[in-house]
């Protein structure tokens, strides 16, 4: 599921490799919920998500900026939906029960992460590859 896959890749190798980063860790994060159930864990696993995708949208931003992407509101608006989703889930994960972790976890990554990667950046890149020609370093 949260597996790299060539679908994923918007052609700049920073940004792959933040994206892999972070399937990564999120990987790690569903493993240890689903089996491991330590709360301690799954709360830690949370914080460096958390932190790593604050970078990782930072890198983004910072694309869109000096390339004046016009949907950069947007894109920015589901951003910081995603890391308040994130932080929520945190604080939260005391009142759940070990075994709704999981299923929790899943549909907040699905739908948060997967879903962004795959539409809502692959719009951005899909606007930055031409720019990429007449560029040296994107
Ligand atoms: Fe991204
Ligand atoms: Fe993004």
């Amino acid at each position: 599921m949260f597996t790299w896959n060539e679908n994923f890749s918007v052609g700049i190798d920073e940004i792959d490799n933040q994206h892999k980063e972070l399937l990564t860790l999120i990987g790690k994060l569903f493993t240890g919920a689903r089996f491991k159930k330590d709360i301690i864990e799954i709360s830690n696993l949370t914080t460096e998500i958390i932190s790593f995708a604050e970078h990782h949208f930072m890198t983004e931003s910072r694309y869109m900026r000096k390339y004046n992407y016009p949907d950069i509101e947007h894109h920015e608006n589901e951003h910081d939906e995603i890391i308040k989703r994130l932080k929520e889930y945190k604080f939260e994960l005391k009142s759940y029960n070990v075994d709704d972790f999981a299923s929790e976890l899943m549909i907040l990554l699905k739908s948060w992460f997967v879903n962004h990667l795959t539409y809502t950046d692959k719009k951005l890149f899909d606007f930055l590859t031409p720019l990429k020609d007449s560029t040296t370093k994107l």
